[in-house]
């Protein structure tokens, strides 16, 4: 079956698993993009934070959540207390999935058959950095993590402790920046933080 599992080295620490993903072709998604972006942050970390996958700045620069998201992400890290260099940070696809509209590349949601495609990957990382806690940012990372759809309203904020690693699920950064200017932006904001803060203490 198609999937990134023959490309993924077996017991490969970190190091190894980013020198190996730019030879992924696990799905199409490689074809279009620039580059595989793979992982920041703490390969020994005790937190695990996965997002979506690359926006268009990350597929230019190659490093995660160095967008607009990201900023939303290293603010919220900030005001939780965490640093964001102490956490391990990865998305559940690794390549950057896009519509052409003339001269812009507008983001396009992965689908189900990218996010198992590109599963092995994010069980590999979750192997190799062993963490205490994996914080799933938004409904994409849940569906990577947990292995099945769940509702973000249901499940927020909370520890899922029968998942081992225990398991928490939070909004998408992304999602925060749609409220920018409209209002609701002050408690989002502050419910993500809170869910970070949840996860890290969680994580001690
Ligand atoms: N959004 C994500 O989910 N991941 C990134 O790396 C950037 C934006
Ligand atoms: Fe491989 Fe994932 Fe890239 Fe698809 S998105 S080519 S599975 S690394």
């Amino acid at each position: 079956r198609p999937g990134a599992q023959e490309w993924v080295p077996s017991d490969g620490d970190v190091g190894a698993l980013r020198a190996a993903a730019p030879g992924c072709r696990g799905c199409e998604l490689w074809a279009g993009a620039t580059q595989v972006v793979f992982s920041a942050g703490d390969a020994g970390a005790r937190l695990m934070l996965v997002g979506e996958q690359p926006g268009d700045r990350e597929d230019r620069e190659g490093e995660p959540f160095v967008g607009p998201a990201g900023r939303v992400l290293a603010d919220a890290l900030e005001a939780a207390g965490i640093d964001r260099a102490d956490v391990y940070l990865t998305n559940a696809v690794k390549h950057f999935r896009f519509e052409d509209r003339g001269k812009r590349r507008i983001h396009k949601k992965p689908g189900v058959a990218h996010v198992e495609a590109c599963q092995p990957w994010l069980a590999a990382e979750r192997a190799a950095v062993r963490p205490a806690v994996v914080v799933c940012l938004g409904a994409t990372a849940a569906r990577a993590v947990l292995g099945r759809e769940v509702r973000i309203g249901d499940v927020r904020g909370e520890v899922l402790g029968e998942e081992d690693p225990p398991v928490l699920v939070t909004t998408h950064p992304s999602a925060l920046l749609r409220l920018r200017g409209r209002g609701g932006w002050d408690e989002a904001f502050a419910e993500l933080v809170a869910d970070l803060r949840t996860a890290h203490a969680a994580a001690k």
